[in-house]
């Protein structure tokens, strides 16, 4: 029998076992006193055994890792299981309450977690319902909104600091194969607008821009395929003979009749860094952009293609996309300064790919789009830092005046560290690192919640 290899079963991507508790953790350097809260990330993390040869890396069992600062302090660290139908039956437990929607969201959302509306929530993108953790990520329930969400939601929500409003282009498999959902969540956490986007061939939309006047969708070609469906198997593959466009939704707009198709390079992307619009009426999208996605590699979204910095410039007249490369680099996991969302940043900050010996993510990158320079942050021989999470130090207004956060895994010692960076003093010594307590797998998205 030969043992099929999968990257992302293997290595710092191999699951956990298990749930632990740590506490008072040890920490290196200072914890800034104003960070009272928790730093959070989603990630897959398959509960008992999976296929190697089939199992897709986004389909794993969502699991929270979490970290409480205060007072200077690192006063615990958790990992729990999200635990929607799939993992509370996996783990022999009540099945959680709450509404579901599609069949495909009966798992526990594995993406992303952030606070809103003074809730923490896992989401998930094709179908999957948010679902609300206590402080400590223990399940709560399914919580469509308060019954106010039509289908499914989607893991990257924007939230527009201009009117606290969350703006989600959402997609729900196989329930709507005919178009997709612009959802606006108000303060309040109650959906106040939906409007239905017709679009063919069902695209994974991953990811929305927000600027003061458009949402816009990513249909990109990356579409389902019902024979990968057929097999039970992650159902979105390459599609060549998908036209690639970007869609610019007027916000006011209660109907898709306003769209704005526009053409866009034959390339996917699940991550925008951030968008705006110029003052000639142009959109500007910083993205991390890929050649190709599932079209080799059918198990994740790693094996086609390096993922690129590109600006993607919109003409909603000409209805073109200029691409201009920022840098050849692998470039992933994009965050910026929460202030500047919708308007024109400076600054973006980025996970690097695979350097000295680990498996996926190397340095940490700042990119200056006013200069275009783009500056590499080691971790250190063997350890690379995942997403890093921007804190705004308070009372500041300098856009990179605040904190990294940043999962540093550590491959010669099996574990991981919370790693906190002085945004301004990117190449500097760390502010702090905080020990955890394990190994931390790749994963995908976190977020910093104020208390
Ligand atoms: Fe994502």
């Amino acid at each position: 029998m030969t043992t099929i290899e999968n990257l992302y079963l293997s290595g710092n991507a191999a699951p956990v076992p298990d749930e632990i508790t740590a506490e008072n953790l040890m920490v290196t350097g200072t914890i800034p006193a104003e960070l009272e809260g928790r730093w959070l990330r989603n990630g897959p993390n398959p509960i008992g055994e999976v296929d190697p040869a089939t199992h897709h890396w986004f389909t794993g069992n969502g699991m929270v890792h979490g970290v409480r600062l205060r007072g200077g302090r690192a006063e615990w660290y958790r990992n729990r299981w999200v635990r929607g139908d799939r993992e509370a039956e996996a783990l022999g437990e009540p099945a959680p309450p709450g509404p579901r929607r599609s069949e495909f969201g009966s798992a526990g959302p594995n993406t992303s977690v952030g606070g809103f509306a003074g809730k923490t929530w896992a989401m998930v993108e094709a179908g999957g319902v948010p679902m609300t953790l206590t402080y400590e990520l223990d399940t709560i329930a399914y919580d469509d909104f308060g019954g106010t969400l039509p289908n499914g939601f989607t893991a990257h929500p924007k939230f527009d600091p201009a009117t606290r409003e969350l703006h989600a282009v959402c997609y729900t498999w196989p329930d709507l194969v005919d178009h997709v959902q612009y959802v606006v969540v108000g303060p309040e956490g109650r959906v106040t607008k939906v409007v239905d986007v017709p679009v063919p061939d069902m695209p994974m939309i991953h990811d929305m821009s927000l600027t003061p006047s458009y949402a816009v969708v990513y249909d990109l070609p990356v579409t389902v395929d019902i024979e990968l469906a057929m097999q039970e198997r992650f159902p979105f593959r390459w599609n060549p003979d998908h036209p690639a466009r970007v869609g610019l939704l007027p916000r006011t707009s209660d109907t898709a009749d306003d769209i704005i198709w526009c053409d866009a390079p034959m390339r996917y992307v699940y991550h925008p860094v951030n968008a705006y619009e110029t003052d000639d009426g142009q959109v500007v999208l910083d993205v991390c952009a890929y050649d190709a996605m599932f079209r080799d590699d059918l198990n994740g979204p790693f094996g086609d293609a390096t993922p690129t910095l590109d600006r993607w410039t919109v003409d909603p007249v000409a209805r073109l996309t200029k691409t201009e490369r920022v840098d050849d680099r692998f470039h992933e996991f994009p965050r910026h300064d929460p202030r500047v969302a919708t308007r024109r940043h400076r600054f973006g900050y980025t996970a690097g790919g695979p350097v000295d010996g680990s498996d996926l993510h190397g340095a940490t990158y700042k990119t200056d789009y006013d200069t275009g320079t783009v500056t590499e942050r080691r971790h250190g021989p063997g350890r690379g830092g995942a997403e890093p999470v921007f804190v705004p130090r308070q009372g500041s207004t300098a856009e990179d005046d605040g904190w990294l956060l940043v999962l540093v895994h550590d491959a010669n010692a099996d574990r991981s560290d919370l790693v906190i960076v002085d945004a301004i003093d990117f190449t500097g010594a760390e502010v702090a690192r905080i020990e955890l307590p394990r190994r931390v797998p790749h994963g995908f998205h976190g977020a910093w919640v104020p208390d």
